[in-house]
């Protein structure tokens, strides 16, 4: 599992009733836990503020949806360990696409979980499949093609691991098999990502605390996303705009954020 999907769902732990997710901590490992705590001393006090904003947002978007829809499906694209499943109605159908290794240990940990009483039983599909890979665009048209119907497609913290032509290609793919009215939440690091104080202070903290030079992000020009054809732009935000509309109204200052953005589409 990526440190960063611990680094996440920690982040949504320290704050359930602003995450909207009380099962976050249920993923953690000590190992998760002590990587968290460093990187947010090291980089800024408000990494799980801003991971509990990220999760708000989304799950808020996710019960909306499934309040539109009899039948709901959503498609998390680099699903990591993410409670979605468990915050949505039973009715709603959850595909998990990650790693086999990620499906693996998430789909052991949820029967456990379940078998304990502490996650309800939900319908989790899961396909494992290679994101980087030209294979997995054919493969994740496919599988929305096949629900026949509106779905909620999450690329949450996925995009900027993939080479940029294969992740414009999944997003594009995604957007021309889905069905009218289908719902894209598509969250990226635009292109002055890596310029700003913050990410110098993550390279630093992985370079200095674990040895580590981080591979180059891919990143996205406002421009290139709005372009994608056939799905319109409902929103975009970032953690700013989040922080005012359901957060604490801190005004977050530069040096603490972690500019991440949030493109909402609708297909036409
Ligand atoms: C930073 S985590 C984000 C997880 C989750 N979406 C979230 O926001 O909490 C990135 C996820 O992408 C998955 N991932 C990265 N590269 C991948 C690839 N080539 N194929 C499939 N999944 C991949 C990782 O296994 C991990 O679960």
């Amino acid at each position: 599992m990526s440190a960063t999907a611990y680094l996440i769902c920690w982040g949504r732990s320290k704050d359930s009733q602003l995450s909207l997710d009380p099962y976050a901590n249920l993923w953690l490992t000590k190992e998760g836990r002590d990587f968290s705590e460093k990187f947010t001393d090291f980089v800024s006090p408000l990494t799980p503020y801003l991971f509990s904003l990220r999760s708000h947002y989304i799950v808020s978007l996710l019960k909306q949806f499934e309040q539109e829809y009899t039948d709901p499906v959503i498609v998390n694209v680099g699903s990591g360990v993410t409670s979605y499943p468990f915050l949505l109605n039973e009715n709603t159908t959850v595909i998990n696409i990650d790693q086999p290794h990620v499906l693996e240990f998430y789909k052991e940990k949820v029967s456990e979980l379940v078998l304990q009483n502490k996650l309800p039983q939900r319908n989790i599909v899961y396909e494992p499949i290679d994101l980087n890979s030209h294979e997995a665009v054919e493969s994740i048209s496919q599988i929305v093609k096949k629900q026949k119907r509106p779905a909620f497609v999450i690329f949450e913290g996925i995009l900027t691991y993939l080479h940029k032509d294969i992740a414009l290609k999944l997003v594009s793919s995604c957007a021309s098999s889905c069905e009218k009215s289908s719902r894209l939440m598509v969250h990226v690091g635009l292109d002055y990502f890596c310029e700003t104080d913050v990410w110098q202070k993550i390279e630093n903290f992985f370079l200095e605390n674990l040895g580590l030079s981080i591979p180059k992000l891919t990143l996205f020009s406002e421009k290139e996303l709005i372009s994608i054809p056939s799905i319109k732009l409902v929103e975009h935000i970032g953690f700013k705009d989040m922080d005012k509309r359901f957060g604490k109204n801190i005004d977050i200052p530069d040096e603490d954020l972690i500019d991440e953005r949030f493109f909402l589409f609708e297909k036409e």
